[in-house]
């Protein structure tokens, strides 16, 4: 049950200044922790009434930024001693009651799983000038709170699942986000229906490992059948696929269901069978080539993007040879990597007191691989001048506002010079240029 905030008057609308750091996830959550609370957003910390900083704990450096930037605010207090200061996610999940021993600025810690009861935790705060923190991980309806959707926006996340059942040795998502819940198939659609009747076209279904969900008889490429066919839905996305569950159900879908863009991301995190177990990721280099063969054989564009991990203990130059050597074998489309960092807790934290990584020695490897991928990235980008490309218009260009800019089927940017009665639309664009990060194109007369 939602509780209303305590307003001091009902017409004073109060003020939320919210900062996201992280994946897709959390910047849904952010879109929830909007919706759990009556109030207008902010982009000016000086106006808000509240200052809520949603945090990313996936590596070291995410977490000290989130530090750092809570830091920014305290002295706000004094000026405005009403002021509500707070910190969401997943390194207030990691680190609980030592921030708020950490920063006496700071009025609550709230994990992600809790943000059901932020209307309650706020009003209590409001009322009894405490300070609280709730990382519980026992609410039973963890999607309770619908997300807040902004008018006007083309394109929109829906969670279909929350927290991961696997176990990868370096990573912190399990600790801080719990097991998997996966969502039913009911509230799926209700969301996607409310969303498409909002104006919007383009679906991205989220999820730690997104191809894992299941709900009753229904499996992940029956939920891409079901979501396709919704009236007004004319592109299905979904991320991240884990390698271990692609399956014959879920390719015949992405095939089949003609919304679902020709891209998969698939995180492979390493070449080296060696790394591959020490990181207890379930499968083998030959698995994962495996994966991408059977995709590419049912959709034969299909663009493919990964993360890659670098240095995790024990990588020899040779384990890493083949973390290049697979990106070759693949001609990934685009990829993410990262410098090994190691989480409180992890087994890979355990592992790296004796096979830690010279951190120079990761720092050469990141940038060989990461030349490599702009190679190919070039390369894909360059196959793809004189072709059309049917694209869902998003909104206008960052960098310049006489350019409109989609993502293209694989995912790729493509900008082209029109006007904002585009927005929205499904136009054909032929790619004109490949750039190293982006296509440019034109409508064709
Ligand atoms: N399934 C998740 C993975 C979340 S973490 C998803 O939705 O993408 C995102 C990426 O961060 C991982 O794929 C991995 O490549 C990287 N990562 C996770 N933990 C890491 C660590 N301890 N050090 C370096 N990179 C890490
Ligand atoms: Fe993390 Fe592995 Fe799950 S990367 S989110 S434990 S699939």
């Amino acid at each position: 049950m939602l509780i209303a905030l305590n307003l001091e008057s009902p017409m004073k609308k109060k003020y939320l200044y919210l900062e996201t750091y992280g994946c897709q996830m959390n910047e849904y959550d952010s879109d929830r922790i909007h919706n759990a609370l009556d109030v207008e957003l902010t982009r000016n910390p000086k106006d808000a009434d509240y200052i809520i900083v949603n945090t990313c704990a996936i590596r070291e450096k995410a977490d000290q930024k989130a530090l750092s930037s809570l830091g920014r605010y305290k002295h706000l207090k004094s000026s405005n001693p009403g002021l509500i200061i707070g910190m969401a996610g997943c390194v207030a999940q990691l680190y609980g009651n030592k921030l708020l021993k950490q920063m006496p600025y700071l009025d609550f810690v709230l994990g992600p799983r809790a943000i059901p009861n932020l209307p309650q935790i706020i009003s209590e705060i409001e009322t009894s000038n405490t300070r609280k923190i709730d990382i519980s991980f026992d609410i039973e309806e963890v999607f309770e709170v619908n997300p807040y959707h902004e008018e006007g926006r083309v394109s929109a996340f829906v969670s279909i699942q929350q927290g991961c059942n696997k176990q990868c040795a370096y990573c912190i998502v399990p600790t801080v986000r719990g097991g998997e819940v996966n969502r039913p198939m009911e509230d799926i659609v209700k969301e996607t229906v409310y969303l498409l009747s909002k104006g919007v076209r383009e679906i991205t279904l989220i999820g730690q490992t997104v191809n894992s969900w299941k709900h009753e008889k229904y499996r992940f490429g029956d939920l891409l059948r079901i979501i396709g066919e919704l009236e007004g839905l004319e592109r299905l996305r979904f991320t991240t696929s884990y390698p271990r569950d692609i399956t014959k159900r879920m390719v015949d879908a992405m095939k089949e269901v003609k919304e679902v863009c020709s891209h998969i991301h698939l995180p492979v995190q390493s070449g080296s069978d060696n790394v591959l177990k020490l990181m207890n990721r379930t499968y083998s280099r030959e698995w994962y080539l495996d994966s991408v063969n059977r995709l590419r054989d049912a959709i034969p564009d299909i663009a493919i993007s990964t993360d890659m991990i670098i240095g995790f203990p024990g990588e020899t130059d040779s384990d890493f040879e083949q973390s290049v050597s697979l990106l070759e074998e693949v001609e990934f489309d685009s990829s993410f990597s990262f410098k090994y960092s190691p989480r409180p807790g992890t087994v890979g934290e355990k592992l790296a007191k004796t096979g830690s990584i010279d951190d120079k020695i990761s720092g050469e490897r990141l940038s060989i691989f990461q030349e490599k991928q702009k190679y190919y990235t070039l390369k894909k980008n360059l196959e793809r001048i004189g072709k059309t490309e049917e694209v869902l218009v998003e909104g206008f260009s960052k960098h310049d506002n006489n350019f409109l800019f989609f993502f293209t089927t694989h995912n790729r940017i493509l900008n082209f010079e029109g006007g904002g009665n585009l927005v929205g639309k499904m136009v054909n664009v032929r790619v004109e240029e490949g750039l190293p990060n982006s296509l440019r194109g034109v409508i064709p007369n």
